[in-house]
């Protein structure tokens, strides 16, 4: 299919140059946070980017200089209970493993905030180039909540289990030099531009070499998680009856209040 016949969307921004699509997030007065129709176009987008026999690599990124994406819409994700909580992770998951399972190598261009569902799509991608104000975190807890998006899975590969633990479980924020030391980023640019300038790089290094062996190394490093399942399953299902609790309804509550949360552990 030829890049000419590139579909447009609401929520997102594609543009294919030299072989290398790039693909912006675009709600930045919402700090390009993931409600349902960013992701059905994430996923329509990543089928055509399969498709497109023109475009050899990808670029994630988000809008703007202040956040690559603050997380899944805690707007939307209010109104969950524990089965419409248990969908929404499963496909969530079913759209990220779609963009890590992209046989055209992804490069996350994370630029500020990339929280929750947003440091999980970073995630998701092959490889993460950061800027220098980058924010990582998962801060669903303080929600009430756990990642969905995959998150509990990948960061503990990335990082180990011991820091995946610390880091969930504290929701604290992570600046870039730790992001790095810690292989969350592979590496660190002063600004937007650099960054750019660093993936395309990165991409055309790969892009000289075979098509067919660059997606089968994707498919081989992936298998090196086989029986991965069990554990996405049990992240939807917590997920799931999380969205059933009462400290669920009052961590997102107050962050739409804009006052911090008073838990009460039920
Ligand atoms: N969902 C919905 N709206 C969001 C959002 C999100 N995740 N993050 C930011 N926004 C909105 C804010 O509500 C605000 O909108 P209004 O102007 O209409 O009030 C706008 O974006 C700008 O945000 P702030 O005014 O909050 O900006 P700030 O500079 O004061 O703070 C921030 C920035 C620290 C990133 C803060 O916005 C924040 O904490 N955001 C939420 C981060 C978070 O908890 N993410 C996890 C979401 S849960 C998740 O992702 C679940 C999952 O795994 C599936």
């Amino acid at each position: 299919m030829p890049t000419s016949e590139m579909p447009t969307f609401e929520t997102l921004l594609l543009e294919t140059e030299n072989g290398i699509c790039t693909l912006t997030i675009n709600r930045p007065d919402k700090l390009n946070a993931l409600n349902q129709k960013v992701l059905s176009e994430l996923e329509e987008a990543f089928v055509w980017i399969q498709k497109a026999e023109d475009v050899r690599a990808v670029i994630v990124t988000g809008s703007g200089e202040k956040a690559f994406v603050a997380g899944a819409d805690i707007k939307e994700l209010s109104g969950l209970d524990a089965i419409t909580g248990r969908d929404l992770a499963i496909n969530g998951q079913r759209i990220f493993s779609g963009i890590e399972n992209c046989t055209k190598p992804v490069i996350a261009l994370v630029n500020g905030y990339a929280l929750g569902g947003g440091s999980e799509l970073a995630l998701a991608c092959h490889v993460r180039i950061a800027t220098e104000n980058v924010v990582f975190g998962l801060p669903e807890v303080s929600l009430g909540l756990i990642p969905g998006y995959g998150g509990t899975q990948r960061l503990t590969r990335v990082v180990g289990k011991g820091k995946a633990m610390e880091l969930v479980l504290t929701g604290r924020m992570i600046k870039s030099d730790e992001a790095l030391g810690l292989g969350l980023a592979n590496s660190v640019a002063g600004s937007k531009g650099e960054a750019m300038a660093q993936a395309v790089e990165m991409l055309s290094k790969m892009m000289k070499n075979g098509p067919v062996a660059l997606a089968k190394a994707i498919e081989a490093i992936n298998a090196s998680e086989n029986g991965k399942d069990a554990g996405y399953q049990s992240e939807a299902d917590l997920f799931g009856s999380l969205c059933a609790t009462e400290d669920f309804k009052e961590g997102t509550s107050a962050f739409l209040e804009k006052r911090k949360p008073s838990f009460s552990g039920k």
